[in-house]
């Protein structure tokens, strides 16, 4: 059966609503993801406003509501958002917008403590990466920090996801008034994910 083209362009939420309804969302591990549990628990990362870019079903957006931060949570296809909203609870409640995160609102820019990366800018277009960087150095208040799992870091043709090199994206957000505080390839990542992806927190200054 003849597809429409939007269907397996990654630009599109048509693609990603068509994922999220046949049950091909394979990137979704359907909880929080460790890592993250462990930086909220560290104490180091203390509650602040929180951008989740690529929200999907909202697993660790829930996880940091849950912890007292104020979330936002981003992502264009429709069935992911309702999705969200549907596993909400008492105890997570958060802002959810449905839109691309390429025109996010420019009353948010330099208002987020915080902005974090889970398989996001491994499902973008790769052409579009440096316009990603600009959208979090944008964001970010000065002093806030960006807290990515850098992943799939091993070689791919092609994608979503599409390979992720951390050097690149640490020198995109470097050019952008980002600093590296910490790099880490997290011995509690998901047992299918270990050593496939590297833990990044930088600051913007
Ligand atoms: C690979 S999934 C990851 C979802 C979630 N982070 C997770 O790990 O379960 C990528 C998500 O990004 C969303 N997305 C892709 N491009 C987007 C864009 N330009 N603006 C907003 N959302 C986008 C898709 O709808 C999809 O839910």
């Amino acid at each position: 059966m003849d597809v429409p083209p939007e269907i397996n362009n990654v630009n599109s939420s048509s693609k990603w609503e068509r994922d999220y309804q046949r049950g091909t969302a394979g990137w979704d591990i359907g909880t929080p993801t460790p890592v993250f549990q462990r930086l909220i628990r560290s104490g180091e990362f203390p509650p602040g406003r929180i951008l989740v870019p690529c929200a999907g079903r909202g697993h660790d957006a829930r996880e940091f509501a849950r912890h007292g931060f104020e979330v936002v949570a981003v992502d264009f296809a429709r069935e992911a958002v309702e999705q969200m909203r549907a596993l909400m609870d008492d105890a997570s409640q958060y802002e959810i917008w449905q839109g691309d995160l390429f025109q996010l609102p420019q009353e948010w820019n330099d208002t987020f403590d915080y902005v974090l990366e889970y398989t996001c800018y491994c499902a973008l277009d790769p052409k579009r990466r440096e316009e990603y960087a600009d959208m979090i150095a944008r964001v970010l208040k000065k002093g806030g920090k960006y807290i990515a799992l850098a992943l799939p870091l091993n070689e791919r043709v092609g994608g979503p996801p599409f390979t992720v090199k951390p050097d690149e994206l640490i020198s995109q957000l470097t050019q952008r008034g980002l600093k590296l505080l910490h790099r880490e390839f997290p011995s509690d990542s998901i047992k299918p994910r270990k050593g496939n992806e590297e833990l990044l927190v930088m600051k913007k200054t």
